[in-house]
């Protein structure tokens, strides 16, 4: 071939290229492009990421609006209120780098002051069942009044089985109280479990609207000294008095691997109390779901967890990290003594009656 041959040759073969290509954004089957031209006019690149960048720019604007239209702060920082090493001695840091709160490691003044610009409310649900009610829970509720987030807006959710006993007792004016009636369960094991699903359906219809933090608690326990700001975070774990040196090993964990809480030897941060934990509304939900989940699960599979509702907490909390966890100081056990490590006692065991306030033992 000669060269012009080649050359008309190439020409008819780039022309044939751009009248496909034309045919092809032109063609009324949707292809992006003829989408993108078509459908969208008004829509080019250029636009598309004004619209992004603008929308952006704006919420972040808006954003900062709304939290100085709300009194919001800067969130605080965790060296700003917390200094772990006031309390070289025992464990002040996990390895997740989560603050365990012993007393001298905060500075509780600028925690108050950073809350009482946020007006925060903080809820406490706690469960009276049968004699529990008579035998623990006024003193209860009367030490909560004096102690739980002194100064703060506070929410007690009481959940018994019989409204009817239901103790009269007078509260400061930041407090407020809502009594919810329980269907009673005949094994404690069983009072104790359905916890966590009583607790995530009141979170689910109300909880979740009305506090910004939320704790559950045991009954059998009295507040002695302040348990204030410190203690709130996203999601809050209680160490366990009894174990709180021991080695993971040791622990009280379900061992047992058909059990949904199940923790093999050589896992395991801590053990955590079922008898105080809390968060936000949404954090404690999930958990509460979580758990009771794997409860359900047991009762399938025909096996209960050792330590019931506490066993699937503790597989929660390995999963789920605690963001802050709490010193035995805060649910301190009189009964193991007093060691140097104990600075304050801010809840306190009571005397576990168990042959007079449960059905079975
Ligand atoms: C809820 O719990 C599940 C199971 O542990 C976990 O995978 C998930 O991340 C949790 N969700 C939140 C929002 O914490």
């Amino acid at each position: 071939m000669n060269v012009k041959g080649k050359v008309i040759l190439s020409m008819l073969l780039v022309s044939t290229v751009i009248v496909v290509f034309w045919e092809y954004i032109n063609s009324p089957e949707g292809s992006f492009l003829w989408i993108y031209h078509s459908k969208n006019p008004e829509v080019d690149a250029s636009s598309v990421q004004d619209w992004w960048f603008s929308s952006w720019f704006n919420n972040g604007y808006q954003e900062e609006e709304e939290d100085i239209k709300h009194g919001r702060e800067k969130e605080l920082q965790l060296q700003d209120w917390f200094d772990p090493k006031k309390r070289p001695e025992v464990v002040t840091v996990t390895h997740w780098n989560a603050p365990v709160v012993w007393e001298g490691t905060y500075n509780r003044d600028i925690l108050e002051k950073y809350y009482a610009k946020q007006e925060i409310t903080v809820g406490l649900t706690v469960f009276a069942v049968g004699r529990y009610i008579e035998h623990y829970l006024e003193e209860f509720i009367i030490s909560a009044n004096r102690y739980f987030m002194v100064g703060h807006k506070v929410i007690f959710y009481i959940m018994v089985d019989d409204v009817s006993q239901m103790p009269l007792i007078k509260l400061d004016p930041l407090r407020s109280l809502k009594v919810f009636e329980i269907k009673p369960e005949k094994r404690w094991q069983d009072i104790s479990m359905m916890r966590m699903k009583t607790i995530g359906e009141h979170i689910s219809t109300h909880i979740q609207h009305e506090v910004d933090f939320l704790f559950c608690m045991d009954v059998d326990q009295t507040f002695q000294d302040s348990f204030g700001v410190e203690t709130l975070g996203q999601l809050v774990a209680q160490l366990q008095a009894w174990w709180y040196k021991e080695d993971p090993d040791k622990f009280t964990y379900e061992r047992r691997e058909e059990s949904a809480a199940y923790i093999p030897f050589g896992q395991g941060d801590f053990y955590y109390h079922a008898a105080i934990f809390g968060g936000t509304p949404i954090q404690v939900l999930n958990l509460t779901q979580e758990c009771f989940k794997g409860i359900l699960q047991d009762k399938k599979n025909d096996i209960e967890a050792e330590w019931h509702d506490e066993s699937h907490l503790n597989k929660y909390f390995l999963l789920n990290k605690p963001t802050k966890i709490l010193s035995p100081e805060y649910c301190w056990d009189y009964h193991i003594g007093l060691p140097t490590d104990i600075k304050t006692v801010k809840i306190a065991w009571q005397t576990k009656e168990y042959s007079v306030v449960r059905n079975n033992v």
